[in-house]
């Protein structure tokens, strides 16, 4: 059993996860879209990550016997200045993301929700990696700089990356 306060959180928790989704999916199409595939397969694999939180809050939502109500998706920007600006974006909302999980844990802690702040841990630990990949890239996007030669390897190397799909059971 989780309050109806818990409920609102997780719910407008999942709207944030899949607004994720939906901006991570612009970045790729922008990606495509300039002729950077390995950008493009990075981001796509990242929409994919995010529909899995999403999936696996909805599912500790029915879990709790409680009712999982979607909201509007906002409207995602479809251009991006570069690579590094996308990059930059996507750690802001990141630690927005973060902030935000925090803020799940700090209510399940006031109402004593043992059961969901459990729950969030695997959240709080994702968080830590998602804005680590970030900060990795960034840091390498400022080595590149113009460098186009730089620019295409670094493609290369986010063109390897594949979805591992997490268990979108609650545990
Ligand atoms: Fe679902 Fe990127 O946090």
């Amino acid at each position: 059993m989780i309050s109806k306060k818990m409920t609102d959180a997780l719910n407008l928790q999942i709207n944030k996860e899949l607004y994720s989704a939906y901006l991570y999916l612009a970045m790729s199409a922008h990606a495509q879209d300039i002729g950077l595939k390995g950008f493009a397969n990075w981001f796509f694999i990242q929409v994919q990550e995010e529909m899995s939180h999403a999936q696996k809050i909805y599912n500790y939502v029915f879990e709790q016997n409680q009712k999982v109500i979607l909201d509007e998706i906002k409207k995602p920007p479809a251009e991006f200045e570069s690579p590094m600006d996308m990059f930059q974006k996507t750690l802001e909302h990141e630690q927005f993301v973060t902030k935000s999980i925090n803020g799940l844990v700090a209510l399940a802690r006031e109402e004593n929700d043992y059961a969901t702040e459990i729950f969030l841990q695997w959240f709080v630990t994702e968080q830590i990696e998602e804005e680590g990949n970030d900060n990795e890239i960034i840091d390498k996007l400022k080595y590149i700089g113009d460098n186009g030669n730089g620019l295409l390897m670094l493609d290369k190397e986010l063109g390897v990356r594949t979805f591992v799909a997490p268990a979108v059971t609650a545990e």
